[in-house]
């Protein structure tokens, strides 16, 4: 992609591509930089439509991103804490919406807004070695980029109080106990895993895929009714696409199917 970033590496082409926060210096944390350039990268992604899948990871050995930077963060007054707040919502929305599945593969520390991050992302893979958790009590504030939120409606509203009123950090096994993690890896399988995943994923119907993506990420805020009519709607509208007619066609005719996401 033509754009280029001073706080991000983006790798790949075609239909997976690689994010990676990368301030290693500083385990990855995010100031106002990367909070605009990561929303601006995502928003960018969103128009690109060769793509299926992003990965979400941290540059360097130690950290998918140890949290919000605290250097920057402790001389903010409250106008200005609210700002940068807003500005975590905006990237975390921007990470959210965007129409493909997007992994994080949590390689190291996650923590406070690095584990907000991961949060936006589908699901999270780990390295066997990473650590997350929200310590922000510890440090007088709490977590700012929605955490409050979006934990509870991963892990459930107990867990995500005791983990918040803690500051506890968790292991990558824990994690996966909890259902915050999808897998745990041996670090160096973490990569070569998500690819894999990606791949597959990059595989499958691009329209059904993010078809499914709308129906789940629109269904947590409706009742189960309105859900449903939403869901009957977004299947029913597959069936005027080609991606639908080559899928079945090709499975009546015992042949791989060539999806070509219209
Ligand atoms: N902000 C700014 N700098 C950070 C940072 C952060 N969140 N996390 C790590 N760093 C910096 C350290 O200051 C250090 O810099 P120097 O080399 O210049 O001293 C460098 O990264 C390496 O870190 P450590 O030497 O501390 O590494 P460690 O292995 O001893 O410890 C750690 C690792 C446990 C992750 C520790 O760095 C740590 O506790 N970091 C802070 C974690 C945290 O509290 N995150 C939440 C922030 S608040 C937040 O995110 C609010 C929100 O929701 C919006």
């Amino acid at each position: 992609m033509a754009e280029s970033y001073k706080t991000l590496l983006v790798d790949g082409a075609g239909p997976v591509r690689m994010v990676l926060v990368n301030r290693p210096a500083v385990l990855n944390a995010l100031d106002s930089q990367v909070l605009q350039e990561l929303g601006a990268c995502f928003r960018a992604l969103a128009n690109d439509t060769d793509l299926r899948c992003v990965i979400l990871s941290g540059a360097g050995e130690k950290a998918f991103v140890a949290g919000a930077d605290i250097a920057a963060m402790s001389k903010l007054s409250p106008w200005q804490a609210r700002a940068f707040a807003a500005a975590g919502h905006e990237t975390a929305a921007a990470i959210e919406a965007l129409p493909v599945p997007v992994i994080a593969a949590v390689n190291g520390f996650a923590l406070g807004g690095g584990l907000e991050l991961a949060l936006c992302a589908d699901f999270i893979y780990a390295s066997a070695k990473a650590k997350l958790g929200f310590p922000e009590v510890g440090l007088g504030v709490i977590p700012g980029f929605g955490g409050t939120h979006r934990l509870a409606t991963r892990v459930g509203i107990g867990r995500a109080r005791e983990l918040i009123y803690t500051g506890r950090l968790i292991t990558a096994a824990e994690a996966a106990t909890y259902g915050l993690a999808n897998a745990v890896t041996e670090p160096e399988a973490l990569l070569p895993t998500v690819q894999a995943l990606a791949a597959t994923i990059a595989s499958k119907s691009p329209l059904g895929v993010a078809e499914a993506k709308r129906a789940m990420r629109i269904s947590q805020g409706l009742p189960l009714e309105r859900a449903l009519v939403m869901e009957q709607e977004l299947f029913a509208g597959l069936f005027a696409t080609e991606d639908q007619k080559e899928g079945m066609a090709a499975f009546l005719e015992k042949r791989p199917p060539h999806f070509r996401g219209r």
